[in-house]
């Protein structure tokens, strides 16, 4: 058969927040997935709207190429999220046309306290994988699913051992073992319970940490992490940016909580004449991961000022915004998106407008805010909107939901520059596609 397109489609869940167990799903992902694409002659390049169904969290995701009898399904769920602890089972599935599919199992886990990061296998202490399915074997022929005679694991090297280990979830109970067993004449994978007390003396010692979190019942305790250290791959996934403009103003608090709640990042275009009255409002934004933008002192059309106005306009705000923050704005979004060759040559920052105008300043209420903003984002889009209209701040939820519903990550304007912006003077509409 020939195969002109591939079918990939990953779903995964990070932790809040930069950490290593975040970073090494990712990076299980990102192998999979290119290398999928690479054994297939092309190269990864992230899509939106291929999931059906859409995208839900904790498990969203990113998809690319058409639906296709060649494909990459990622899926994931988390097993436990209790004290500090939080487990992941990932599942990689390629199919090919005329072959049986090749599925890996496996399971993550992050301690947070400790931060190390540990796969279903380090739950046993290295050298005891044989004795722990030994037990699985057990289990086998308890439920019938074996003879009792048959040892269907005999024969295998320590590698191999490990690898069919896995995918060992644990529970408040023990830890459930799934599997394909070898030589099974019932295919698709088998789960067995082990329980806790007969897995003691096999578990390492972060096993045993897993194994009393799993077992304490405890709420699940994230590190706190700013929205904003929540790691993003716009290379990866699908990204775009939600910009407000004109502000802060008395909106602007209310609406840092929404993205708070959402683990959002968002991109402020703030006057100078605002911030410098809500220094409080603007360094908040900044400590919350957002970025700020330089819109000028007093919201002029810049092509009708004269040079040393416009140099005025874009300093002063420069200044407010690091007196306020401490920070530099890394870009301009200049009033009316108005600029030309001169004004640009005049400022020495890159000048960002946006692809989606969802024109919520006209008022055309909720429901129309969220189908433009949400139904006209490509990947990379910049979608533009204000925080001083009551409308648009109420539109965010939904605004949120339904771009991640479409496989979007949401980024910071930098952030789908992996923090590099083009230079200053560029006019820069949307971002990488
Ligand atoms: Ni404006």
């Amino acid at each position: 058969m020939r195969t002109d397109a591939i079918g990939v489609t990953a779903r995964w869940a990070i932790p809040p927040g930069s950490s290593a167990l975040g970073d090494a799903l990712t990076a299980r992902v990102s192998e999979a997935v290119r290398g999928f694409a690479a054994a297939h002659g092309t190269t990864w390049s992230p899509g939106v709207d291929l999931v059906a169904g859409g995208v839900a969290t904790p498990c969203a995701g990113g998809a690319a190429f058409a639906p296709s009898t060649t494909r990459l399904t990622i899926t994931c769920s988390v097993v436990v999220a209790s004290g500090p602890v939080v487990g992941e089972r990932m599942v990689v599935t390629s199919t090919e046309p005329g072959a049986s599919a090749t599925v890996q199992r496996e399971v993550w886990y992050s301690d947070a306290a400790g931060g190390a990061v540990l796969t279903g296998t380090d739950l046993y202490d290295a050298g005891t994988e044989r004795r722990v399915l030994g037990l699985v074997t057990e289990g086998l022929r308890e439920a019938g699913r074996v003879a009792a005679a048959d040892d269907p694991f005999s024969g295998l090297d320590a590698a191999s051992a490990r690898a069919l280990l896995a995918d060992s979830a644990a529970t408040g109970a023990g830890v459930v073992v799934t599997l394909a067993v070898p030589g099974a004449a019932r295919a698709g994978p088998t789960s067995v319970h082990l329980p806790a007390r007969l897995l003691a003396p096999f578990l390492s010692d972060a096993g045993r940490t897993v194994l009393t979190a799993a077992a304490s019942g405890d709420p699940y305790a994230p590190p706190d992490a700013p929205a904003g250290a929540d790691p993003i791959d716009c290379t990866l996934t699908a990204c775009a940016s939600i910009t407000f403009d004109d502000g802060p103003s008395s909106l602007t608090a209310g609406l840092l909580d929404l993205l708070d709640d959402e683990r959002v990042p968002a991109t402020f275009y703030v006057q100078g004449a605002y911030v410098s009255r809500n220094p409080g409002t603007a360094a908040r934004a900044v400590a919350a991961g957002h970025e700020l933008g330089n819109h000028t002192w007093g919201h002029p059309d810049l092509t009708k000022l004269t040079d040393d106005e416009v140099r005025r306009e874009v300093v002063s705000t420069q200044q407010a915004i690091a007196d306020a923050t401490g920070v530099r704005a890394a870009s301009i979004r200049p009033p009316y998106g108005a600029s030309d060759q001169r004004v640009r040559e005049l400022v020495d920052l890159p000048f960002v407008v946006w692809d989606v105008d969802t024109r919520d300043w006209q008022d055309p209420g909720v429901d129309v805010v969220v189908e433009r903003a949400v139904g006209q984002a490509a990947r990379g889009s910049v979608i533009l909107m204000h925080d001083t209209h009551g409308d648009t701040v109420a539109a965010v939820p939904d605004v949120i939901d339904g771009l991640r519903a479409r496989g979007f990550e949401l980024a910071t304007v930098s952030g789908q520059f992996d923090g590099r912006l083009p230079g200053p003077g560029e006019l820069v509409g949307h971002g990488p596609r």
